[in-house]
């Protein structure tokens, strides 16, 4: 019989009865999510990113399909911090499952503002999306310099004392500085990777598939570049990592706590399927089964079969132990 204790994993100072997730953004606030499976059997929720005021987005077009994933410019589309505290939030108490707010802003004290708000209303963990490409100010701006990252991190934990996640983005020069400045100015845990920047173009019209030309590239197509991000990061500071990017099966899962993430979110996957991530949860189970471990033993196993990142065949390995600025050949 398996013992459903040998699922629980520790993100930072949040206890998770499993490790999967929902990641920020195809999880919207739940709703639609709770009519295919109990919320309670995940980890954990992560409810779409928060903004002081409503946001309405970005005109359309706005999602792409790509080969192995999607491009989105949403541009973090949002009905406001209130209304998801009125509304959404005494709604998903009703699951037993955490809630991590995502908190977006477009200056240092929207981000404050909206965090200190989730604070009184009671959320279990916050996530600072720091590295959303999809809208003009804010976001990235504060999400791809070390010093301007670590200013905004202290300045929300002066309003909090919840775990606090701090989401990344993959299109930065050196990752694990990054995580390392956000970390030190008082984060618990990172989340790794937002998505990745891309663009298409409709070769028939002549003109980008996307009305802001560029989005966010998630799904299958960027699991490689999670793993590295994840891989980097973990091996230079040993933190507490939520990862995501392209999990759509438990094997995935698996490949993304072996490089080092504690638990894992599903994101893109959901819009294909929407009890993907039961179904992840499920498939995972089976594997630590199989290998006869506990969910958190698998975190950062592969680092030990490694042998201190030599021969890998990760270049990121090298590339962060040699302090790299995360360029390839
Ligand atoms: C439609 C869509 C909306 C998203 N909205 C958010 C968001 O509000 N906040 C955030 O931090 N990330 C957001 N993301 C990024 C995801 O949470 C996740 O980091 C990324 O998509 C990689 O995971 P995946 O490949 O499993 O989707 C969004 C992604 C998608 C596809």
């Amino acid at each position: 019989m398996r013992d459903p204790g040998r699922l629980e994993v520790r993100l930072g100072p949040l206890r998770l009865k499993n490790p999967v997730v929902t990641a920020a953004g195809p999880f919207a606030y739940g709703r639609e999510a709770a009519s295919f499976y109990d919320l309670g059997a995940l980890g954990a929720v992560t409810v779409k990113g928060l903004s002081l005021e409503p946001w309405p987005g970005n005109p359309p077009p706005r999602a792409v399909e790509t080969p192995a994933g999607m491009l989105n410019a949403i541009g973090l589309q949002n009905p406001g911090v209130d209304h998801f505290v009125q509304h959404d939030l005494p709604w998903l108490r009703r699951f037993d499952v955490p809630v991590i707010a995502n908190v977006v802003g477009k200056t240092t004290e929207e981000y404050v503002e909206v965090a200190r708000r989730l604070d009184a209303a009671g959320v279990d963990a916050l996530e600072l999306n720091v590295s959303c490409p999809n809208v003009k100010a804010g976001c990235l701006e504060f999400g791809s310099d070390p010093a301007v990252a670590a200013a905004l991190v202290r300045a929300v934990r002066r309003v909090t004392g919840r775990p606090l996640l701090v989401k990344l983005s993959p299109d930065v020069a050196d990752l694990p500085r990054l995580a390392a400045a956000v970390l030190e100015a008082g984060a618990d845990a990172l989340s790794l990777i937002n998505t990745v920047r891309g663009a298409a173009i409709d070769v028939d019209g002549e003109r980008p598939l996307l009305a802001t030309i560029t989005g966010g590239l998630s799904g299958p197509a960027i699991r490689p570049v999670a793993v590295r991000c994840i891989w980097e990061v973990y091996e230079r500071l040993q933190a507490p990592i939520l990862g995501m990017g392209g999990v759509s099966s438990g094997r995935d899962a698996a490949e993304l706590m072996l490089a080092g993430a504690s638990a894992v979110a599903v994101g893109t996957a959901t819009l294909v399927d929407p009890r993907a991530p039961v179904r992840v949860l499920g498939e995972l189970e089976e594997i630590l089964a199989a290998k006869g471990i506990a969910a958190a033993e698998l975190t950062g196993r592969a680092h030990r079969q490694a042998g201190a990142g030599v021969g890998t065949g990760l270049p990121g390995a090298t590339c962060s132990a040699a302090g790299g600025d995360g360029s390839r050949a």
